[in-house]
């Protein structure tokens, strides 16, 4: 009941009558009346004005599956939302998920990740109240060896939802991290389930540094957050949000085009490496390039002293810049 009040005032420019909010849901008005106090204690602040009705000013910032579903804006992207107040890894939830139902679009978030996983075996620092800790499960008909493009398609998305939300110029870091005046903001991993020829299933895993006012000592020269780089606090759900309807625009476009073709003018763009001077750190020593971008299959085109190019896919190498992180 609350949910769909909430929905409606969100709906709603200016006020919304409780009369016509009893009529629609069919409901009296002290149960009206209910839901609007259970909001509040919730967190949501809504006017109340004789005569003219309900109006909301303020969401707070949580990612409860009632706010995520009233403020998506998306086909499938939250088909199902599954919030958590403290979990050991969204992604390892939706792995688990998997084996009892595979569903295209659902989504884990939670507050607090008690046994967050970062890349190449690294923890994930996800403390409560600060950051974005959310992993959603795709299902796309496409051949394993193409399932990494996926996370340059969510590098986007996110890029582009940062930006949106905040304002901030938001960066990619080849290949999906995102970075704000040169340092990271936000680090992905993505999971994979499949077999000799085609994908099970594909868990992306984002985690934004949104309100983190501090970082440790070890990471603090290369870490920030939105908070620290906007100085305004941001509303965790409405990144998600962005986020999610960006996301499906440039996952169809993939898929239709079966590789990042249509998208790889717009990353270049988004690109912080490109045309500067990168490591790229492999097992077997270090090498220097000068990048220049992404090709349609998501490798990092660069450039040696000669002036001959080359590809570097994505998992093989540690792409750094000359002195430091960027
Ligand atoms: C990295 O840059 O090392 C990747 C970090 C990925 C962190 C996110 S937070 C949500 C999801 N759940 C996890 O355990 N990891 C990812």
């Amino acid at each position: 009941m609350k949910d769909r009040i909430l929905q409606m005032l969100r709906e709603t420019e200016g006020f919304l009558s409780g009369q016509e909010i009893c009529k629609r849901l069919s409901v009296s008005r002290t149960a009206v009346w209910k839901g609007i106090s259970q909001l509040r204690e919730e967190g949501y602040r809504i006017e109340a004005v004789n005569n003219k009705g309900y109006r909301l000013l303020e969401t707070p910032d949580v990612m409860y599956e009632q706010e995520l579903k009233s403020i998506l804006h998306t086909e499938w992207f939250g088909s199902r939302i599954l919030y958590f107040d403290s979990i050991d890894s969204t992604n390892n939830e939706l792995k688990r998920q998997a084996e009892k139902q595979v569903c295209h679009g659902m989504v884990a978030v939670a507050e607090e990740q008690t046994a967050g996983r970062g890349r190449r075996g690294h923890a994930w620092v996800s403390p409560p109240g600060t950051g974005i800790w959310i992993s959603f499960l795709l299902t796309p008909d496409i051949s394993p060896d193409k399932a990494s493009m996926l996370t340059l398609v969510a590098a986007m998305a996110v890029s582009k939802a940062i930006h949106e939300v905040t304002g901030l110029k938001a960066e990619i870091k080849w290949p999906n991290d995102i970075v704000v005046n040169k340092k990271k903001v936000c680090g992905m991993l993505t999971e994979l389930s499949a077999e000799m020829t085609r994908v099970n299933y594909v868990v992306i895993g984002i985690g934004i540094n949104a309100n983190t006012t501090e970082f440790s000592d070890d990471i603090k020269d290369m870490a920030t957050s939105l908070y620290l780089e906007s100085g305004k606090h941001v509303n965790r759900a409405t990144v998600i949000e962005a986020m999610g309807r960006y996301f499906e625009q440039y996952y169809d476009e993939f898929i239709k085009a079966g590789d990042l073709s249509p998208l790889a003018k717009e990353y270049n763009e988004l690109l912080v490496n490109a045309g500067r001077q990168v490591r790229v750190i492999a097992q077997d020593g270090e090498k220097q390039y000068r990048a220049v971008g992404i090709n349609a299959e998501g490798e990092l085109i660069v450039e040696d002293a000669d002036g001959t190019e080359s590809t570097i896919r994505s998992g093989e190498v540690s792409v750094r810049g000359l002195y430091g992180y960027v």
